[in-house]
């Protein structure tokens, strides 16, 4: 049996509380980070979850509680879409916060979803290698779950563990039909602190099967995630918690 790391659980009543903790946790980790090593590498989550954070991290107090001039932003992963597009995630968290922070615009990369995806991934690997040397080290990973154990865009169906001495893949998703870009398993399990945030009903299934079911990546990637030295911290409300035993 696989000695598995399933990290810190914490189940939040409303998805405003996990919102809230969540934007709590980039400030801490923010502030930490800065007065550790004079800077802080985050890959930002897309998708649903976290843009209620987000919005947060846009408002007092926390806004003024990070010093954007040492944030430096990156993605966990990209749809293959052009920045501008109501799909993308650099989009989103543009609307959601980075514009209104004061960020330096190129402290923040976004993976290029326009370009080839071969060739954007290319590029976004080579970044993160300038960014942070040959084994980039995010300070924070946020990470959502799909219904089906999805994180990132490592989709079943899409070996969560190919290609796995890259740091950024393109994997063609059947589920959509359609190429996505993702960083690996290798960038994640190197982070220091990875969040996975993820809420409502319709992921209870899968967080009971990731978490007390067998260790099948093929079937839920989501399990690759396990940090080789940093922490897991998993942020979840009560809805998607419905099926865990009540410990
Ligand atoms: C994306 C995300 C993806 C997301 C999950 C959960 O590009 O969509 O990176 O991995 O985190 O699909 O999405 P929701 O938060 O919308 O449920």
């Amino acid at each position: 049996m696989i000695e598995r790391n399933l990290g810190e659980l914490r189940i939040f009543e409303t998805p405003d509380e996990l919102a809230a903790a969540l934007a709590d946790a980039f400030v801490e980790d923010a502030g930490a980070a800065i007065e550790q090593h004079g800077a802080f590498f985050v890959a930002l989550a897309g998708g649903t979850t976290p843009r209620n954070a987000y919005h947060l991290l846009a408002q007092e107090p926390r806004r003024s509680k990070v010093d954007w001039n040492h944030v430096f932003v990156y993605f966990g992963d990209e749809r293959c879409v052009p920045p501008d597009s109501n799909e993308s995630n650099y989009k989103m968290a543009t609307d959601a916060f980075l514009r209104s922070v004061g960020i330096a615009p190129d402290h923040v990369h976004r993976m290029r979803g326009e370009d080839d995806p071969l060739l954007a991934a290319r590029d976004y690997a080579e970044l993160l290698i300038q960014s942070m040397g040959d084994l980039p080290q995010f300070d924070l990973i946020m990470l959502g779950m799909g219904p089906d154990g999805h994180t990132a865009s490592l989709f079943p169906g899409t070996d969560p563990l190919a290609d796995n001495d890259r740091l950024v893949r393109a994997p063609y998703v059947d589920k959509f039909s359609t190429y996505r870009i993702t960083i690996t398993p290798l960038v994640i399990n190197n982070g220091r602190h990875v969040i996975i945030a993820t809420e409502g009903l319709p992921k209870a299934p899968a967080l009971y099967a990731v978490r007390e079911g067998p260790y099948d990546p093929a079937v839920h990637p989501i399990q690759i995630v396990a940090p080789a030295h940093g922490r897991l911290s998993w942020f979840v409300d009560r809805a998607a918690a419905a099926e865990l035993p009540q410990r």
